[in-house]
């Protein structure tokens, strides 16, 4: 018996080392292939904000960022908006309380900074930004814009086209086009909005196919708005419109990523898909 119990844990024993030798071996096969760390990437709109700022820090320019919790004065009157200006109203604009509201543009800066720097002045203003507008293909309630501002003796209209042509070229590479087109800014005199053609076309230019939703069928999308800062603005920051000119420029950064991108729908930065943003990064 004590023999037949010595061999049964003696067996056993033997079977425990097999065993251990067996998951040894495989722990140490320092030629297992090891499953692959899932990585994280940066959300198509902030390398588009990064990769815009990135262009003007080479140029000289400093970013500065704003609250995005503004003063109806620095959102509206320093900028030459007047007091009837729809865009005031509360059914564009989200209110927090009397004279405070969300800012409905970086332009807010523009003064903000003047008031504290003297010319000359070149700054970007990369930022969130919020309107009652309702959400579409192209429309979102909060978007992101990247205002630019250079003041200095002698600077005119060219110096802008210039270095938005760089910035467009620098963004969406040297073959998508970009018009300038006469329009009007309180604020800015002359002033130019800014298009480029719609990313949702391609597939909608069949004859007979319903009008892109992205566009309305007007194979453009605008982008940004633009000119040359007005004497009121310039003197409302402390400057003297008789010594100094200077331009600036608004773009919406959700339209040109979706541009990048080819994305015909705004929603999709929002939406947040991990399978979506996988293919964007
Ligand atoms: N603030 C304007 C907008 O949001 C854009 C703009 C900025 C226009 C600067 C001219 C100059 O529509």
């Amino acid at each position: 018996m004590t023999e037949l119990e010595a061999l049964l844990v003696a067996k056993a024993r033997n079977l425990e080392s097999h065993a251990l030798d067996a998951e040894l071996a495989l722990a140490i096969d320092v030629t297992f292939p090891a499953s692959e760390p899932a990585l994280g990437s940066l959300h198509p709109l902030r390398r588009t904000l990064e990769d815009a700022c990135d262009y003007f820090e080479r140029r000289g320019f400093a970013v500065v960022l704003g609250d995005e919790i503004e003063t109806e004065y620095y959102n509206f009157d320093a900028l030459n908006i007047p007091a009837d200006h729809p865009a005031r109203e509360g059914l564009d604009s989200f209110y927090l309380r009397p004279g405070v509201l969300l800012r409905t543009h970086t332009s807010p800066m523009q003064v903000r900074t003047m008031q504290n720097h003297p010319a000359p002045l070149a700054i970007v203003v990369p930022g969130r930004v919020y309107r009652r507008d309702g959400v579409d293909a192209r429309h979102s309630p909060v978007f992101h814009q990247i205002e630019g501002l250079l003041v200095a003796p002698g600077i005119h209209m060219g110096h802008l086209k210039g270095v938005l042509t760089g910035l467009f070229r620098q963004l969406f590479g040297p073959s998508q086009a970009v018009r300038f087109r006469p329009s009007f800014f309180p604020f800015t005199e002359p002033s130019a909005e800014v298009d480029t053609t719609c990313p949702g076309c391609s597939a909608s230019l069949v004859d007979g196919a319903a009008p892109c939703r992205t566009c309305g069928g007007s194979r453009w999308i605008e982008i940004g708005g633009a000119g040359m800062v007005h004497p009121r603005v310039l003197r409302e920051g402390g400057y003297d419109p008789a010594n100094v000119t200077g331009w600036a420029f608004g773009v919406g950064i959700e339209r040109i990523a979706m541009v990048r991108h080819g994305i015909d729908d705004i929603r999709v930065f929002f939406e947040n898909e991990p399978r979506v943003l996988a293919q964007l990064a």
